[in-house]
């Protein structure tokens, strides 16, 4: 049995492994891939046939930490996005766990060093996603900042008003404030800066050293939400972060100042943004990811300065394809006794 955190990507490993995955999940993904791939029925089984003692598995979704804790009895492997594996976890597995798969390259939460003496692999998996959402994340400030979307419904609807789209300010010399100052984050700096913007940051994790590398200024999260034109979401979502960006945070951001998304869609709650949008409490928002995905909130719809797209954050032909399919053949090495890339525990192998 395979515990797959229940994140919009994992998921498909599920639908990879699973012959009793919902009929609707399968028919999500196969839409979803349309263009990256036009035959996702034909890649899923060429996969299974490639992992033979690995298809099919029971494969269990858990959405959060407790719920990981309550299903992880007898498992074999677990694949986690953001969710911890510590001790607690692995004696509720019972002896049977021997992969923990990390869905990108941060271990933390991962206690590498207790899976290790239980013989259990850790391993990370190498995102190729960073510089797609990178460039995703500025092209919505573009987005917003040129009013580039509403200008082109209006062109298209035949329209040809200069002052149904207006204002439109330029990039130069407004600020931008990161919150989170993590791979993707450090991305999207040099491409602000190229544009002549001021960019800030606030991450309480990450060294001095990294802001100055990157001639970023470090800020304290009020500081950077009363300074910012443009406030950049890019943390994780975790407890701490669940719900951050709620009416008391857009209360403290500039009424003229924009909100980029591209980072998980329940850091920002959805109806306190419709409601400060409404209010003329900020000046747009852009979205890539939201609360309950694929379902967005009406009034968000309705709005004209919100940006929407389909968390295609890291869309690339194949690219969140292949990364599960790294990951099941990740499992499957471990299970056949091979040695897969990227552990990052390898005492284990002695
Ligand atoms: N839209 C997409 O398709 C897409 C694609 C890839 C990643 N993402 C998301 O983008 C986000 C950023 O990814 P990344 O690779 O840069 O992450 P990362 O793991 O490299 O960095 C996350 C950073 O957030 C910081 N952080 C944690 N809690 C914080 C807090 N409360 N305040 C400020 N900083 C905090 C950490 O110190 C860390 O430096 C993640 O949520 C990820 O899931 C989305």
């Amino acid at each position: 049995m395979v515990v797959v955190e229940d994140d919009p990507f994992p998921r498909l490993i599920q639908v990879i492994l699973d012959p009793d995955t919902p009929a609707a999940r399968v028919a999500a993904f196969s839409h979803f891939f349309a263009h990256e791939l036009p035959d996702f029925t034909g890649w899923c089984k060429r996969l299974r046939t490639r992992l033979k003692r690995l298809h099919p598995a029971d494969v269990r979704l858990v959405p959060d930490q407790a719920g990981l804790l309550a299903g992880l009895a007898g498992a074999t492997a677990v694949v986690t996005e953001s969710l911890a594996v510590g001790k607690q976890e692995i004696a509720a597995a019972g002896g049977t766990l021997r992969i923990v798969q990390k869905y990108g390259t941060v271990l933390s939460g991962i206690d590498t060093a207790s899976c290790g003496r239980a013989g259990i692999r850790v391993l990370t998996l190498r995102r190729r996603a960073n510089i797609s959402c990178a460039e995703h994340a500025f092209g919505l400030m573009l987005a917003l900042a040129r009013k580039i979307p509403l200008s082109n419904s209006q062109v298209h609807a035949g329209g040809w008003q200069m002052k149904a789209v207006a204002p439109i300010h330029r990039l130069r010399g407004r600020v931008l404030g990161l919150v989170g100052f993590g791979r993707i984050p450090q991305l999207v700096a040099p491409k602000a800066k190229a544009f002549g913007l001021r960019v800030l940051a606030h991450d309480p994790f990450v060294p001095a050293a990294v802001f100055t590398a990157a001639g970023v200024e470090p800020a304290g999260f009020s500081e950077l939400l009363g300074i910012s034109d443009y406030v950049s979401i890019h943390t994780p979502l975790a407890p701490q972060t669940r719900g951050l960006f709620g009416a008391d945070v857009f209360a403290r951001m500039k009424p003229t100042a924009y909100l980029v998304n591209t980072a998980r869609g329940p850091i920002v709650n959805e109806a306190a943004l419709a409601s400060a949008l409404d209010a003329g409490r900020l000046a747009g928002a852009a979205l890539d990811v939201f609360e309950h995905e694929p379902r967005v909130d009406p009034r968000l719809l309705a709005l004209p300065n919100v940006v929407l797209t389909p968390h295609i954050g890291s869309a690339e032909v194949e690219l969140r394809a292949r990364m599960a399919a790294v990951v099941v053949d990740n499992i499957l090495a471990v299970l056949a006794g091979r040695r897969p890339p990227n552990c990052a525990n390898p005492e284990v192998y002695g």
